[in-house]
């Protein structure tokens, strides 16, 4: 169903790596809602060819970025801003990557070149492009910028490993920088805390279907797929939510407020 909640807004969208992918289904329902958007993903996941097929049907183009570079992130704004004609209304921040969880290291026995490297993709990156957008003045005013977070920032998951930190300090980012892109530019920053999906960078979690299944049970509406996150995502672009800003928002079916839920508690009382 279509609302034409973003008629006439623009935006910029990072983390499309296929059709799985949160920021794929979010572009989808963007262009359903009437906006238009660059996609932008690092070179090396573009040679894998899925987000052309995206940019088609979406009337998107694609601009390539590494977003841990500053460089490809100034050529990223200012080229949006003139495919897309104007300055920018919503940005979709869908990057993660830990090389600790990709290579199997525990969290007990990090690599710190590798957790650097995962920092700067999965936390940094949103400072700098929130940067680089607030120094061009590319931002609209009251417009919105969303992040993907999980729940492993605020509480024990063990095999989320250096992620959990990353999360924490993403977190901490959309917080501090949403405070002076409020203050001087009427602009909006929140984090959404999804569910565990099952996407690339979800399923590369040591465990990851026991998770998943465990907190659809804790949940007492179920996970929340990455469609429904597509769906909450753009009431946080449209005009319906304009005061929402330096939030951590749940989007997880109910799981971050249940101590224990029947369906888990029986598990534990089967004979
Ligand atoms: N899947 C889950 O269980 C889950 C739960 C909560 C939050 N999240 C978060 O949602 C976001 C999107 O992940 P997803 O689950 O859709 O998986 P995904 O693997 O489809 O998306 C991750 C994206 O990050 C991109 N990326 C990696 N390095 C990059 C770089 N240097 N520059 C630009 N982009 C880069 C990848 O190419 C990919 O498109 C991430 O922040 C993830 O941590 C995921």
């Amino acid at each position: 169903m279509s609302y034409n909640l973003l008629k006439g807004k623009r935006g910029i969208i990072f983390g499309a790596l296929d059709e799985n992918s949160i920021a794929w289904k979010t572009a989808e329902r963007v262009f359903e809602e009437g906006g238009s958007f660059v996609l932008t993903n690092a070179p090396v996941a573009m040679r894998m060819g899925a987000i052309k097929e995206l940019a088609a049907k979406t009337n998107a183009e694609i601009i390539p970025a590494d977003a841990t570079s500053l460089e490809d992130l100034e050529n990223l704004v200012e080229k949006s801003m003139e495919i897309l004609g104007g300055k920018i209304d919503f940005v979709l921040h869908s990057i993660g990557m830990s090389v600790n969880v990709r290579k199997g290291r525990h969290y007990t026995d990090l690599n710190y070149d590798w957790s650097q490297k995962g920092w700067d993709v999965s936390a940094l990156s949103f400072h700098k492009v929130m940067q680089t957008l607030y120094k061009k003045d590319a931002m609209s005013e009251w417009g919105s910028i969303v992040a993907l977070s999980y729940m492993a920032a605020q509480r024990v998951f063990p095999d989320y490993n250096d992620m959990a930190d990353n999360k924490a300090y993403l977190e901490s980012i959309a917080r501090s920088f949403g405070y002076f892109f409020g203050r001087d530019k009427k602009v909006r920053v929140n984090t959404i805390s999804q569910s565990p999906t099952p996407t690339t960078a979800g399923k590369g979690v040591k465990g990851f279907d026991g998770f998943i299944a465990y907190a659809d049970k804790m949940s007492p509406l179920g996970n929340a797929s990455a469609q429904d996150c597509a769906d909450y995502t753009i009431t946080l672009f449209s005009d319906l939510t304009r005061k929402v800003t330096l939030q951590n928002l749940y989007h997880d079916g109910g799981f971050s407020n249940v101590g224990v839920s029947d369906l888990v508690m029986e598990k534990f009382e089967e004979e």
